[in-house]
């Protein structure tokens, strides 16, 4: 089976090699012959409508050339270039119904055929493109028309024949000329003659000195009444007249470029009514000038313009140069050399055209402030400032609210870009953006646009990273943009405030920290602050001369008790004489010296120990002064315990001072009382005195 199907799939292409002709390929309804040096057409199939046939050998061209065409009646586009036809007989195109394009360019026919043939052609057939270019000047002339009658909608191509002087004279004959394109001649002087029908005039590259006269006689009346389009690029035109385009009433698009044109007088479009579209780019004549309101027009919404020069030798007047162009949309600038332009001479110049959509200005050598060129025109979507010296992008330019989503900054001199003056978000609009070939200043201020390439969308970024390069500082010096690299701190050196707050914070936590534990440890700081003084002032204790026998700490909050109980009990029973600091201590002086001197003129120390004893910084700082008397004098203590001390209030101090010492609990109980009074009489010593 598989032998079979491989067969019948190699029989079937034998079949269609043989019965459709080696050298033609087809493409759905198109068969193309190329060259093959076939010398006749091979067999095409009927439903072929687009036959092409260049680059053989057919010789002559009869309608037996044709009888391997299936189906003549169904092409309407035969294309025989490059076959050497020499003979073409009238009947050629016999049976042809449906040809509208014939093309019989690079063949040298005999002039008396093709002259025959064309005036047959044009009696019998509705061919409405038909191409003759390269056929050599001997071949095509004024003569080879010269048997035309009406055409109608025919669109003639003579290029490259070498025509050098033309009259339109004998294809005014054809009545429905639309397009003559005369493109690639030497024709020096185009004379026109009345051709109403004609809308497009192609005459680029040849020698034309001058735009032909489009005015019958002096009138205003036009030889081309129809004419919206005409080329004439690549010639030798000098110069616009006020009057050239007069009589060019119906234009729509002109296309004058690379000419030597050196005079655009005032208002010289003031007839056209309906241009739109007028190319001047690429004159390189000399000394030229552009006069005010040249190209005043209500209809221009395109104009194109390469003058050699400078910019304000060219331009009459600066401020009317493009007024009057309320419909300018496109406005392309090449070449011309505005360096010494002020940022007043630029504005000047561009202001009128607030309505621009697409601006170019490309190598204008523009050495002025960007805003001086983009300012007031709100309706820019695309900016072309390539090859000029900017330096900086102003405020205020591209913003949110811009409308622009093409710009081209490519090969100035801008070294820095702020997020400010190109913000993110105008950016991450964009649909191209170039800013490659500027010497990149890549210190950290250019760190959030290197940042911003390297996440932002490739395909919208034209020439990175390759022409993204630091031109300074030397560290960075010719390294593409993506390889800069900052660290954190180098872009982020310290700011006064900063600084305040780096040196500040810990200081303040220093303070914060060292004044909790002052406050925290505040009582045993004093001792040891008593301690450095006694220790310095050593001064041993007279057993016997004490002033008071017995000092008695206590915190406010007992007072009471030691007004009521203590003191009657110790100096009214027992007649001893305590120190109490409500009643003894002098007004005035140093409470820390008062406490200790009071202590040591002071036999025994009794503390009264309650719950707000702890709290009380002067009570804690007896209590360590006790202790440590207690300790290294050998000065006796007694605690009393007025009350259950919860274990919060019991502190390290207090729990060594009761392992260390006799403590005594009051209650009010009648047996604790007497074993209260009984201890403390002990503890104080009564018995022994009394
Ligand atoms: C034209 O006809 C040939 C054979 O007759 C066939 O192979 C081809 O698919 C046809 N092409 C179109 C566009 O109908
Ligand atoms: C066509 O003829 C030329 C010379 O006559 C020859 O060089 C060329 O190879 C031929 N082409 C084909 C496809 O036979
Ligand atoms: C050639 O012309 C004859 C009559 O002159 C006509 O019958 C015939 O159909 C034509 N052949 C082609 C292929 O046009
Ligand atoms: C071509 O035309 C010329 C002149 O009319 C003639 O001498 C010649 O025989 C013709 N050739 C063919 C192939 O018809
Ligand atoms: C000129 O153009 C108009 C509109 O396109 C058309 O109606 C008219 O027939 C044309 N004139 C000639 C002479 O072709
Ligand atoms: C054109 O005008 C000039 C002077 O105004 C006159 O001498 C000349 O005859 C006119 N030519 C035509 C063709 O009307
Ligand atoms: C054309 O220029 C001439 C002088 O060169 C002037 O007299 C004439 O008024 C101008 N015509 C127009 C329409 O501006
Ligand atoms: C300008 O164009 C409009 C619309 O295309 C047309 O109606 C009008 O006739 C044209 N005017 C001239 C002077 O050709
Ligand atoms: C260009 O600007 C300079 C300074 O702003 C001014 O003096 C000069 O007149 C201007 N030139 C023109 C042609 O406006
Ligand atoms: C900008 O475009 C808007 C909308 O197309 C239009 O209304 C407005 O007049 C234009 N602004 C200028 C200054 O041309
Ligand atoms: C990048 O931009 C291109 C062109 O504008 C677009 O087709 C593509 O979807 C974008 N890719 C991303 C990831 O946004």
């Amino acid at each position: 089976m598989e032998v079979f199907s491989t067969f019948r799939i190699i029989f079937c292409v034998l079949v269609i090699k043989f019965v459709y002709g080696t050298g033609c390929r087809f493409h759905g309804d198109i068969a193309k012959c190329v060259n093959r040096n076939l010398t006749e057409i091979p067999r095409i199939p009927g439903n072929i409508t687009q036959l092409i046939v260049t680059g053989n050998d057919l010789g002559s061209i009869a309608n037996k050339t044709f009888k391997n065409v299936e189906n003549v009646g169904k092409i309407w586009k035969l294309i025989l270039s490059a076959n050497r036809i020499v003979n073409i007989s009238v009947d050629a195109f016999q049976g042809f119904t449906a040809l509208s394009e014939l093309d019989l360019s690079s063949n040298k026919i005999n002039v008396n055929d093709l002259k025959i043939w064309l005036h047959h052609i044009s009696q019998n057939y509705h061919i409405n493109h038909l191409l003759m270019n390269k056929m050599g000047r001997y071949t095509i002339n004024e003569e080879t028309f010269s048997l035309l009658n009406t055409t109608p909608a025919l669109r003639l191509y003579l290029e490259h024949n070498g025509l050098d002087q033309f009259t339109t004279s004998t294809l005014s004959r054809l009545k429905g000329l639309k397009l003559l394109d005369l493109d690639n001649n030497n024709i020096v002087d185009l004379k026109l003659v009345t051709m109403d029908s004609l809308e497009t005039l192609r005459v680029s590259r040849n020698k034309l000195n001058q735009l032909p006269n489009f005015c019958i006689g002096n009138s205003s009346e036009s030889f081309t009444k129809n004419l919206t389009i005409l080329y004439m690029n690549l010639n030798l035109i000098s110069s616009i007249h006020n009057d050239t385009f007069r009589c060019l009433s119906t234009i729509e698009k002109v296309q004058l470029a690379r000419n030597i044109i050196t005079s655009c007088p005032s208002y010289f479009l003031s007839s056209c009514h309906n241009l739109t579209y007028l190319d001047l780019s690429s004159n390189v004549g000399h000394s030229v000038n552009v006069y005010p309101y040249a190209f005043a027009s209500n209809s221009l919404e395109f104009l194109k313009i390469g003058f050699n020069g400078n910019a304000l030798d060219i331009y009459q007047s600066i401020p009317d140069t493009y007024s009057g162009l309320p419909k300018l949309e496109q406005l392309k600038l090449m070449y011309t050399n505005m360096m010494y332009m002020s940022n007043q001479n630029v504005s000047d110049l561009f202001s009128p055209l607030t309505s621009l959509k697409i601006f170019e200005c490309f190598k204008c050598q523009l050495k002025c402030k960007l805003i001086s060129v983009l300012g007031n025109k709100p309706n820019l979507t695309r900016v072309n400032l390539k090859s000029n010296y900017f330096q900086a992008i102003d405020h205020g330019i591209f913003t949110t609210e811009s409308k622009i989503t093409e710009l081209y900054l490519g090969m100035n001199k801008i070294a820095h870009v702020s997020s400010e003056t190109l913000p993110t978000s105008f950016l991450n609009k964009l649909s191209y953006f170039d800013l490659s070939q500027n010497p990149f200043i890549c210190d950290c201020k250019l760190v959030w646009f290197i940042d911003w390439l390297r996440t932002a969308n490739k395909s919208r970024i034209q020439y990175y990273p390759k022409g993204y390069t630091c031109a300074s500082p030397s560290r960075w010096a010719n390294k593409r943009l993506e390889e800069v690299h900052f660290s954190y701190l180098e872009c982020h050196p310290f700011t006064i405030p900063e600084w305040c707050g780096l040196i500040g914070g810990p200081l303040v936590v220093i303070i914060i920290i060292s004044g909790a534990f002052i406050y925290q440890n505040r009582w045993n700081i004093k001792h040891y602050i008593y301690m450095l003084r006694k220790r310095r002032e050593y001064m041993p204790l007279n057993g016997e001369n004490f002033t008071y026998d017995a000092f008695v700490a206590y915190n406010k909050s007992v007072v009471q008790w030691v007004k009521d109980v203590l003191i009657p009990l110790l100096e009214g029973e027992y007649n001893l004489k305590l120190c109490v600091h409500d009643r003894d201590f002098p007004v005035g002086g140093f409470i820390n010296d008062t406490i200790v001197q009071h202590m040591r003129e002071s036999r025994r120390l009794i503390l009264v120990l309650s719950n707000s004893f702890v709290n009380s910084d002067w009570c804690m700082f007896e209590l360590k002064v006790a202790h440590s008397m207690h300790i290294e004098d050998n000065v006796e203590v007694i605690a009393i315990l007025i009350e259950d001390i919860e274990a919060k209030n019991m502190n390290n101090s207090m729990k060594v001072l009761l392992k260390t010492t006799t403590y005594l609990e009051w209650t009010e109980d009648l047996v604790g009382h007497e074993l209260f009074i009984t201890k403390l009489k002990d503890a104080m010593g009564v018995a022994l005195n009394h």
